[in-house]
């Protein structure tokens, strides 16, 4: 598990230009990640997301491992129109790497 943990350190570098995790963590180009787990999408309160991630949440997207591990592999097909300029994380290692990263950052 820390293992896990430092290689999606690694990989949250690619995050790191828009996002923001862990203590003091504030909105940037992306939301604050903090207490992502469990939150609906478009759900950080003051960030100003696109029409598409309001509509998802609304719809009752909630991210968890498997929501968030969908949406990074494929960004602009999971959730057409949505703003986040990324292209997603091919590998499944990595994106399971950059979840128990951002886990172990996010929610104490
Ligand atoms: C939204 C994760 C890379 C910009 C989101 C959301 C997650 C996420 C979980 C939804 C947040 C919510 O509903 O509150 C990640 C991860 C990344 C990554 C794990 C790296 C693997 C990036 C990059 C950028 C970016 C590189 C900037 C170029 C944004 C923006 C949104 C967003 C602008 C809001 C989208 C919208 O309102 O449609 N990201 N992101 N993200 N992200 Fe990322």
């Amino acid at each position: 598990q820390d293992d896990l943990v430092a290689a999606g350190e690694k990989v949250f570098k690619k995050c790191a230009a828009c996002h923001a995790v862990g203590e003091g963590a504030k909105d940037r180009v992306g939301p604050s990640l903090n207490e992502i787990f469990g939150r609906t999408a478009g759900g950080e309160e003051g960030f100003k997301y696109s029409p598409a991630m309001t509509k998802a949440g609304e719809g009752g997207l909630v991210w968890n491992a498997e929501t968030l591990d969908a949406y990074l592999a494929d960004p602009k097909s999971d959730i057409p129109g949505n703003k986040m300029a990324f292209p997603g994380l091919k590998k499944e290692d990595d994106r399971k790497a950059v979840i128990a990263y951002i886990e172990s950052k996010c929610c104490s």
